[in-house]
């Protein structure tokens, strides 16, 4: 399995490189960038949604499965990349949007049965942006079902034309040489069949929801127990391929997904920030479920170095040292912070802040377009790849030792009693030391240092210094 340890890297496409001056990211652009995601050594990209969308929810709002969306470029383009990746060793992921398309998507008119219909909302079912999960047609004055915004209907996945129409969807992006699948808000597919209330929560969700999300516990209108048989289908499609779920549940619910999906990102320990107790139950419990991903950050999160501030270097070095791939969103490798965002917003969840550009060099733009950026570059004087490539001891380069090291660590993890505010793990020949405390922490280090965070950080070899990490090779110690 090419992606047992892997690091796949996220690109938004929107906002990676611009080719012809429109200022929005495209296809061709990503081409032009490969050499960036080779270097830092990153063994696939995951393309967040490329396809025809009227942008309600930035491409995750699909107007047509089988298409490019004239603002990247062509299916040929497309081709090109995937042939281009492939020469350099680099899989080629897409995104999926399986539960629900856009309002656009010809189906909604052509055949209603591919949705969810009622003359009346049915339940009270709470849209994960905001609102009812029903909103009325004005054409047919009926209410149709959305999980997400109104402009992106639910699927009916319960109807087996819907489920032949996404296994053919899936079967025309393998042909043409992708490597596998990312799968959106794949808890959604399946829903109580009788469309019953949602019961209020009795006790806060393990992961951040949105207030009045929060208030109901989702147990009829995602992750139905049955929710196998959808994904069987989408196993069926693409055999061996890859399949990543995004579930954004806790670690305990994730079995019924990993049991037919090859990953699923490990939302839990994304949200444990620099709180060490946290991430040592967190990340125990993802290693003991199996097949989960690491998610430094992503488009709809905040990004990983705002997250960690003064311990963004430590947590580089746990997170790149975990067992099972893990996921690098565009510029977490720069250490990229949150942006200011636009007024008004273009997104209206809130996340144009997590979205902006990649930066390339120091110049207004960033080297991103000769145009106008559909969202302003954050700040590229600080932060760009050219600047960062000139210094061994930037982020950049930080990012590329610990992917290198990555290489041949071992599989076996344990995670090592440690004084509070640290994380200590043993992998294989290679101890990993993490310390996000204010304070120096004792712990005596064995055999030979591999990595410090910064020139000197790991010069006492009894202890981990504050906000600080080490990586020491075990092996000569236990001889
Ligand atoms: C998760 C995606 O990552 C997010 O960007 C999107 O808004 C929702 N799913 C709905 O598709
Ligand atoms: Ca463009």
């Amino acid at each position: 399995m090419w992606w047992r340890d892997a690091v796949i890297y996220q690109i938004y496409p929107r906002s990676f490189q611009d080719s012809n001056g429109d200022g929005i990211g495209d296809l061709p652009g990503i081409l032009s960038r490969l050499d960036h995601i080779e270097r830092l050594g990153a063994s696939a990209i995951w393309l967040s949604p490329f396809y025809p969308s009227p942008n309600a929810d930035f491409g995750y709002d699909v107007a047509g499965y089988t298409a490019v969306d004239p603002d990247y470029g062509t299916l040929e383009d497309f081709d090109r990349l995937v042939a281009a990746a492939h020469e350099r060793g680099l899989h080629v992921i897409v995104d999926f949007v399986p539960c629900h398309t856009s309002i656009e998507h010809p189906w909604f008119r052509e055949r209603p049965d591919f949705y969810v219909w009622r003359d009346a909302p049915a339940n009270n079912w709470v849209a994960r942006f905001g609102g009812p999960a029903w909103a009325r047609d004005p054409v047919t004055e009926r209410y149709y079902l959305h999980s997400f915004f109104p402009e992106q209907p639910d699927l009916n996945w319960r109807n087996p034309d819907v489920r032949a129409e996404m296994q053919s969807a899936l079967r025309f992006w393998l042909e043409r040489g992708v490597d596998g699948f990312r799968l959106d808000a794949i808890t959604r597919l399946f829903k109580d069949p009788e469309l019953r209330d949602d019961p209020a929560a009795s006790e806060p969700f393990a992961l951040p929801l949105p207030e009045e999300y929060g208030r109901l516990s989702h147990v009829n209108s995602a992750n139905a127990p049955d929710i196998g048989v959808a994904l069987r289908a989408i196993r069926e499609a693409v055999g061996d391929a890859l399949l990543i779920g995004e579930a954004y549940l806790p670690t305990v619910q994730l079995r019924p997904y990993t049991e037919i999906l090859d990953v699923v990102f490990a939302f839990e320990a994304m949200n444990a920030g620099p709180d060490a107790d946290r991430l040592k139950t967190t990340v125990a419990a993802a290693i003991e479920a199996g097949k989960l991903g690491w998610v430094l950050s992503n488009h709809d999160f905040a990004r990983f170095a705002t997250r960690f501030g003064e311990n963004f270097r430590a947590a580089c070095v746990l997170f790149l040292s975990l067992p099972g791939p893990v996921f690098v969103y565009q510029g977490d490798e720069l250490g990229t912070p949150d942006g200011p965002g636009v007024d008004p917003p273009l997104d209206r969840h809130q996340r144009d802040r997590f979205r902006h550009p990649m930066q390339w060099n120091g110049s207004s733009t960033g080297g991103f377009t000769t145009g106008t950026p559909w969202l302003p570059p954050n700040e590229p004087q600080q932060c760009n790849v050219a600047d960062q490539e000139k210094d061994e001891d930037s982020v950049l380069g930080l990012f590329r030792r610990l992917i290198r090291l990555r290489r041949d660590i071992g599989s076996e993890t344990r995670l090592l009693d440690s004084p509070p505010g640290t994380v200590v793990l043993e992998r294989g020949g290679q101890l990993v030391a993490v310390n996000f405390g204010n304070a120096s922490a004792p712990f005596a280090r064995r055999g030979e240092l591999a990595l410090e965070t910064r020139r000197g950080d790991g010069a006492d070899p009894e202890t981990i210094p504050a906000h600080a990490a080490w990586i020491a090779r075990a092996d000569h110690a236990r001889g």
